[in-house]
């Protein structure tokens, strides 16, 4: 068996650190290679790249999430013991609640709520001088997502909640004062979604039956027990929070509509095929996950390498998304490579990849492309604005990362 690459460093948490999204990428193309081993934080890891290590990584046979998501991302972004770490039938279960509302009345539900807060705020725009786009996208999504979850939400606390859950998000590769910033909105996301849990089971709170919030306060295990209210309300988060986070993928879109006008005046007559395939293109080429980790659950070869039970495995994200392999031209933005585009499981995971139900791929992938299209929708065919002079790079050590002006727009003018 032939002895796969080995970074020869004592430990690469630093790099990891400095280098950012490219990470792994970097390490394929320096090894001409797609899995190599390195060592972060002081342990083994084991990196893959490509169609053909996701199809592996993504057996459940061969892995498992337990143990392999740091302590750090769970008091965080994801929370103690949820469906992120799950396994096996009990996970099955978990995640068929979580795909039983992203059906598509329940879909129609979040998009009518998103149309209205986005005209809503549209309003509100031609009045001020300027908008963080990105600011004011983290509120529309905080209220679309809580009006569609069943979670009520006063006018004076929408700044505070949305802050709160994209510092969830915001604190996922981060260390010092932006992870604590999201410990602490962890807490109190945590206490408040805890008191809805507690007042819809106690009928002090009625939210409709397909909510969310319901469907998860009403939840019951595999043993017929409902879920503790801590637990509720971890996945109540679960729901809530990465629907804010869209506000990443929409600041991008319109960053893409500004540095790619052409595509403006074809939106607006589009049939909704363009529309589809440039939030595609939105999703590939803007970074936002990085990799994912797993553990290996019992021993195999692949790759010309014996994996242990145990061993911590790593799937490159970001690298594959822009693989000269899969993709022609891969740093050029053409939403019309998604036209004839032959897609697998395996070969495009911008939100993980395998089996939803069976596997740990995202549970809000439709949501989150449903919900780019009703925004770019809004951002071509209700709204003109103008884009000035700032600062819109946007780093790739900054995981997750975002235009540094947070998308400047003025003279917002609405177009009905
Ligand atoms: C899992 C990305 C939006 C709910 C994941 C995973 C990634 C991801 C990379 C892990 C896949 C894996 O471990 O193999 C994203 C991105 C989003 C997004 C980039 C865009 C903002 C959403 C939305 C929801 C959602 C809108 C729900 C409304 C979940 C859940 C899981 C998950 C529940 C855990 C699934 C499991 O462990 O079985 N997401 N996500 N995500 N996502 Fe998303």
């Amino acid at each position: 068996m032939t002895r796969i690459p080995h970074e020869s460093t004592l430990d690469s948490s630093l790099n990891l650190l400095t280098e950012g999204y490219p990470f792994l990428n970097n390490r394929v193309k320096r090894f001409q290679s797609n899995i190599f081993q390195t060592r972060l934080l002081f342990q083994k890891a084991v990196c893959l790249h490509g169609p053909e290590a996701t199809e592996v990584f993504y057996n459940p046979e061969l892995f498992t999430r337990k143990g392999a998501i740091p302590e750090r991302v769970q008091k965080t972004l994801l929370g103690e013991d949820g469906v992120q770490t799950m396994a096996g039938e009990e996970h099955r279960h978990r995640k068929a609640m979580f795909m039983a509302l992203m059906a598509p009345d329940s879909l129609q539900i979040l998009k009518d709520h998103l149309k209205r807060f986005w005209l809503a705020y549209s309003r509100k725009w031609e009045h001020m001088d300027q908008v963080v786009l990105f600011d004011d996208a983290q509120e529309v999504f905080c209220l679309a997502a809580c009006s569609w979850a069943g979670v009520p939400l006063k006018p004076e606390e929408v700044r505070t909640r949305a802050q709160d859950f994209a510092a969830m998000v915001d604190a996922f590769g981060a260390v010092g004062p932006r992870h604590w910033r999201g410990r602490w909105a962890r807490d109190r996301g945590e206490k408040w979604t805890k008191g809805i849990i507690k007042k819809i089971r106690n009928g002090k709170l009625t939210v409709p039956e397909a909510s969310p919030a319901h469907v998860i306060a009403l939840h019951r295990d595999l043993e017929g027990e409902l879920l503790s209210t801590r637990m509720a309300a971890i996945e109540l988060i679960n729901v809530i929070r990465p629907t804010v986070a869209i506000a990443y993928f929409v600041v991008f879109t319109a960053l893409a509509l500004y540095e790619h006008p052409e595509y403006r005046q074809k939106l607006q007559y589009d049939d909704g095929r363009l529309t589809e395939m440039f939030v595609q293109e939105v999703r590939r080429f803007y970074p936002f996950a990085p990799f994912v980790g797993a553990r290996v659950r019992k021993k195999f070869k692949w790759g010309g390498h014996k994996f242990k039970k145990g061993n911590l495995v790593l799937l490159d994200i970001y690298g594959p998304l822009h693989d000269e392999a899969l993709w022609e031209q891969p740093y050029a933005f053409r939403p019309e490579r998604f036209q004839n585009w032959e897609g697998s499981p395996f070969n495009f995971i911008p939100q993980g990849g395998g089996d939803y139900l069976n596997n740990h791929r995202c549970a809000g992938e439709w949501l989150t492309i449903e919900a780019m299209k009703v925004s770019l929708d809004f951002l071509t065919n209700d709204v003109v604005y103008e884009v000035p002079e700032q600062d819109l790079s946007f780093s790739l050590a900054r995981i997750p990362t975002y235009p540094k002006s947070g998308f400047i727009i003025r003279k917002v003018r609405r177009m009905n």
